[in-house]
C-alpha cells in the first residue's frame, strides 16, 4: 500500500479516517482514493468501485457504437463516392467525339442541355422567378441548379468538384457518375476483340425514366400538354420525340444492330 510521504496518515488503518480531505486539499485525487480505498468504510468501497465500473461501461458502450459507425456506413459511403465520381464532359471529348463514331460530344455541345444553367440567366428564367415569387436569382437557387446542372445537390448547395455550373446539363446527368468507365474506356481501347467485355459495367445506358428526373411536373414550367402525339393527343413528355432530339448513336454499333 503506497503511503503519501506528508500525510502517512493517508495509508493508515481502517477507521482512522483523520486527514482525508487535507490529503486531498494538498496531494490530489490519487492519493485521496488511495487513502478511502485503503481506509473507508466497505459500503463506501463498494459505492466507488460501482461509480467507477459505470464510467467503464458506458466508455466501452460510446466507443463501441463509435466503431461500428466508423466500420459501417462511413466506409461504405466512401467507397461507393471513390468508385464512381463525377468527372465533367471535357474527359468524354477524349474518346466519344470521333465523326466516324457518332461525335456524342459534339452532338450534346449542340444541344439545348449544355445551355441549361445558361438559362437560368435569361429573361424567360426571371419571369418563371417572379411568377412563382422566388427572392434570389434562379442561377443562385439550389432548387433551379437541382435540374439545371449535372450531380448538383440540393442539400449541400453545391455541384460535383469536376462539374462546372457553365455546362449545365452533362453526360454524367443522364450516364452516371463515370470516373470507373475511364479506367474501362482506357482498357477498351487497348483490345482488339470486345465483345466478352461489358461496355455498361460502369456507365448507364439512360431510358425514359433518367429523362424523367428532371422532365417531371417539379419543374415550374412544367406543361401537361408539352408534347403532341401521333394519335392527336397530347402529353407533358414523349420519349420518343424527345430523344430525336438529342440522339447521338454509334453508326458502327447500328450496322451491328441490323
Ligand atoms: C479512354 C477513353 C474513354 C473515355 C475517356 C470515355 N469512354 Fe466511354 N467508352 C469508351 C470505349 C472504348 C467504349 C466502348 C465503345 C464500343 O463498344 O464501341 C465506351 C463505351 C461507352 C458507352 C456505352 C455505349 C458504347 O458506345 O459502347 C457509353 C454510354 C459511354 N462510353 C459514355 C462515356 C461518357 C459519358 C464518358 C465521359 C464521362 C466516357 N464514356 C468516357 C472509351 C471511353
Ligand atoms: C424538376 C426539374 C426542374 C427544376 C426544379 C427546374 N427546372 Fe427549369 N426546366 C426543367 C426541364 C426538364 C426543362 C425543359 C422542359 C422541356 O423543354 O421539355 C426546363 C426548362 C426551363 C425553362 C425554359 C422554358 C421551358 O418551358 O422549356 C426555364 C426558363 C426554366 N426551366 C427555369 C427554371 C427556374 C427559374 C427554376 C427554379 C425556380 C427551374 N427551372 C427549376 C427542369 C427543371
Ligand atoms: C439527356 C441525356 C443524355 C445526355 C446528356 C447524354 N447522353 Fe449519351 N445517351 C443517352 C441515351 C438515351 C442513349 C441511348 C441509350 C440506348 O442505346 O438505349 C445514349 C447513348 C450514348 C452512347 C452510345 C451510342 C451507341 O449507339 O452505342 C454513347 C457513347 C454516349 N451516349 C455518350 C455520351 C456522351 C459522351 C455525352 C456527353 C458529351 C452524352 N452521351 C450525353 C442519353 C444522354
Ligand atoms: C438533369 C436533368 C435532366 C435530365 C436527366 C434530362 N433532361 Fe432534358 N432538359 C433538362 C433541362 C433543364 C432542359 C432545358 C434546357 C434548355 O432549354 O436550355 C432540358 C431540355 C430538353 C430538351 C429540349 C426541349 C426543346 O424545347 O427542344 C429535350 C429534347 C430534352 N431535354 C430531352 C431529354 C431526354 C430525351 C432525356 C433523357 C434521355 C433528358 N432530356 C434528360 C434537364 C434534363
Amino acid at each position: 500500500m503506497p503511503i503519501c510521504p506528508e500525510y502517512p496518515e493517508s495509508g493508515a488503518p481502517p477507521g482512522k479516517s483523520v486527514a482525508i480531505f487535507e490529503t486531498f486539499r494538498h496531494h490530489g485525487f490519487v492519493w485521496w482514493l488511495v487513502g478511502v480505498l485503503s481506509r473507508e468504510k466497505r459500503s463506501m468501497r463498494t459505492s466507488l468501485f460501482a461509480v467507477v465500473a459505470t464510467l467503464l461501461f458506458s466508455v466501452a458502450v460510446v466507443s463501441a457504437t463509435l466503431m461500428t459507425a466508423a466500420i459501417n456506413p462511413p466506409i461504405a459511403r466512401a467507397q461507393d463516392t471513390a468508385q464512381r465520381q463525377y468527372v465533367g464532359n471535357s474527359k468524354c471529348k477524349i474518346c466519344h467525339n470521333k465523326p466516324s463514331e457518332g461525335e456524342q460530344w459534339t452532338k450534346w455541345k449542340d444541344s439545348k442541355h449544355s445551355h441549361a444553367y445558361e438559362l437560368l440567366s435569361s429573361d424567360e428564367a426571371l419571369q418563371v422567378a417572379k411568377k412563382i415569387g422566388l427572392k434570389t436569382k434562379p442561377n443562385e437557387t439550389p432548387r433551379c441548379l437541382g435540374c439545371h446542372v449535372t450531380g448538383y445537390n440540393t442539400e449541400t448547395k453545391s455541384a460535383p468538384a469536376d462539374i462546372k455550373l457553365e455546362d449545365g446539363v452533362q453526360c454524367e446527368s443522364c450516364h452516371g457518375p463515370a470516373s470507373e468507365h475511364l479506367k474501362d474506356g482506357k482498357k477498351l481501347m487497348m483490345m482488339k476483340d470486345r465483345s466478352g467485355f461489358d461496355v455498361y459495367a460502369h456507365i448507364l445506358k439512360p431510358d425514359e425514366k433518367t429523362c424523367r428526373t428532371c422532365h417531371n411536373d417539379k419543374n415550374p414550367t412544367y406543361d401537361p400538354k408539352r408534347y403532341k402525339l401521333e394519335d392527336g393527343t397530347t402529353a407533358d413528355f414523349d420519349f420518343k420525340q424527345a430523344y430525336a432530339k438529342i440522339a447521338h448513336p454509334n453508326p458502327k454499333h447500328e450496322k451491328k444492330d441490323q
